[in-house]
């Protein structure tokens, strides 16, 4: 017989008929009901035994974690809060659970503990209906672009630039380090390393992507990306996946329109195909706000922040004006921000991108036109020469979400800012070949997928959207 999953006997409308399935056990009470959960759906099903015709030995075998595999009849229910149940007519213990041991009690435990257990915190409501969440924003991306005409490209995970010029990079490297070669100099001998030079992880493919998008078009990223920043925050991940689109002939404007259409489209994917588990995640944020201090709480659901996204337009603001607004609020004034907004040209913090969208215009914002000394050395220079055609999307919550810009074309001004940053010339030739070959307007931007998926599921902390997150002095599983 077919093993079929719960989701499909819970959608099945015939009953009184024989069926086969497996997984793991979530409670058995009375010596007769299992709630068994396969992962397919965030419910359960009722599976009923026969505890008069089944063996002592074997009952006591049913435990919360064990896994099994069930043949019986499916029926409608006898009992509350469930239309259809498996009447058990076999039974196979497939692998047992000493229920002293397993951590993953019937009863609600605490982030911080399955964090520490990440490699059973997916058997639990919250994280399966997060990961499948996951899954399913990640097949949306893909659907949008696919559909928009964009092409998919791997960039390389091992790369010999800092696309963002911040340092911030893992090393690359088959040296054993207690006996690495030296130059004449002292300085470690990278020619004699695996790649003949210095390499990294890379922090974004956005280099590389512009590369195809000057010959196909309309190109995105889905790809790991890691930074060696050493922050601790509830948003920073070493290692996070980014989305990036690029698009040979489209300007900023274009870009802030493909941001915003690609974000809203994902999300509406979600709210249409993940009803059940957004429905559990926007009941378990509800729970999470009321235990804190009423100010603190948010005064919209989980589904109402999403479909708040979905339904309005993003307000675009100059950073000039957003800086305005920062001098001239109340927290500025009063000095409750941790960094106060003095002078022109001061990067923003999460604290002022927050500021901004959740207390001064309530809705998700486009930054643009930042000060090109606080941005990468790609981004195209304004004519009013100290701003760059930067765009920053910034969300409820989350702060900014998205990073990205029009890209400098034009070979002597890339020329220039280069060697004003000091970044060394030599190392970027095949990027300056693409100012010289055929240049043109061209615009990108690098979404952050967990800050996506945080936003989607409503959870706080970025370490619990990914299966096993890489933070500083943590790389467990
Ligand atoms: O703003 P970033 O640094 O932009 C770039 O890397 C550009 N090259 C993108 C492009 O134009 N193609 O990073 C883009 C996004 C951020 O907005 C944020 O959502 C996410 O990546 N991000 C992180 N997410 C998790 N953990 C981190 N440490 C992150 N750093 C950036
Ligand atoms: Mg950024």
């Amino acid at each position: 017989m077919k093993t079929s999953s719960v989701a499909e006997l819970l959608q099945s409308d015939v009953t009184l008929q024989q069926v086969s399935l497996k997984g793991w056990v979530r409670t058995f009470r009375s010596n007769r009901f299992i709630a068994l959960n396969d992962g397919s759906t965030l419910h359960n099903i009722q599976c009923v035994v026969d505890f008069e015709n089944t063996k002592e030995e074997t009952l006591k075998r049913i435990t919360t974690g064990a896994s099994v595999s069930i043949t019986g009849t499916l029926v409608e229910s006898q009992g509350k809060g469930q239309s259809l149940e498996v009447q058990v007519s076999s039974l196979e213990i497939l692998g047992d659970s000493n229920p002293d041991e397993y951590p993953i009690q019937p009863k609600k435990h605490s982030l911080e503990f399955l964090r520490e257990n990440a490699h059973l915190r997916v058997r639990t409501n919250t994280f399966s209906a997060v990961m499948r969440v996951r899954s399913k924003l990640s097949f949306a991306v893909h659907k949008y672009f696919q559909e928009n005409g964009f092409n998919y490209v791997n960039t390389p995970i091992v790369t010999g630039s800092d696309a963002e010029g911040a340092g911030e990079m893992f090393r690359v490297s088959t040296f054993d380090p207690n006996k690495a070669p030296v130059t004449e100099e002292g300085e470690i001998d990278y020619k004699q390393d695996f790649f003949g030079k210095e390499t990294n992880l890379t922090v974004s493919g956005q280099l590389e992507a512009e590369t195809y998008a000057m010959a196909l078009g309309k190109v995105y990223t889905f790809g790991p990306t890691f930074r060696a920043e050493n922050s601790n925050t509830t948003r920073h991940l070493a290692e996070f996946w980014m989305i990036e689109p690029e698009v040979a002939f489209m300007d900023l404007e274009g870009n802030m329109d493909l941001s915003e259409d690609f974000i809203k489209s994902v999300l509406s994917y979600v709210l249409e195909h993940c009803k059940d588990d957004l429905a559990f995640l926007d009941q378990r944020l509800t729970q999470e706000e009321k235990s804190k201090p009423q100010a603190q709480r948010s005064d919209m659901s989980l589904l109402e922040k999403i479909h708040f996204v979905v339904d309005n337009n993003f307000k675009r603001v100059s950073y000039t004006e957003a800086f305005d607004i920062l001098r001239n609020s109340k927290p500025n004034k009063k000095k409750k921000f941790q960094y106060l907004i003095q002078e022109w040209g001061a990067d923003l913090q999460s604290e002022h991108e927050r500021y901004l969208v959740e207390k001064h215009f309530k809705c998700p914002v486009i930054l643009f036109d930042y000060p090109a000394t606080i941005k990468a050395f790609y981004m195209r220079l304004n004519d009013d020469g100290k701003t760059v055609r930067a765009m920053d999307v910034l969300f409820p919550g989350i702060g900014e979400i998205a990073g990205g810009s029009q890209r400098e074309e034009r070979l002597d001004v890339l020329q220039e800012k280069i060697k004003a940053m000091g970044i060394d010339e030599k190392e970027l030739w095949w990027y300056l070949d693409l100012r010289k070959y055929g240049t043109a307007v061209h615009s990108g931007f690098g979404l952050g997928f967990e800050r996506l998926v945080q936003f989607a599921t409503g959870m706080g902390n970025i370490r619990d959207v990914i299966p096993f997150p890489r933070t500083p002095q943590n790389a467990e599983f």
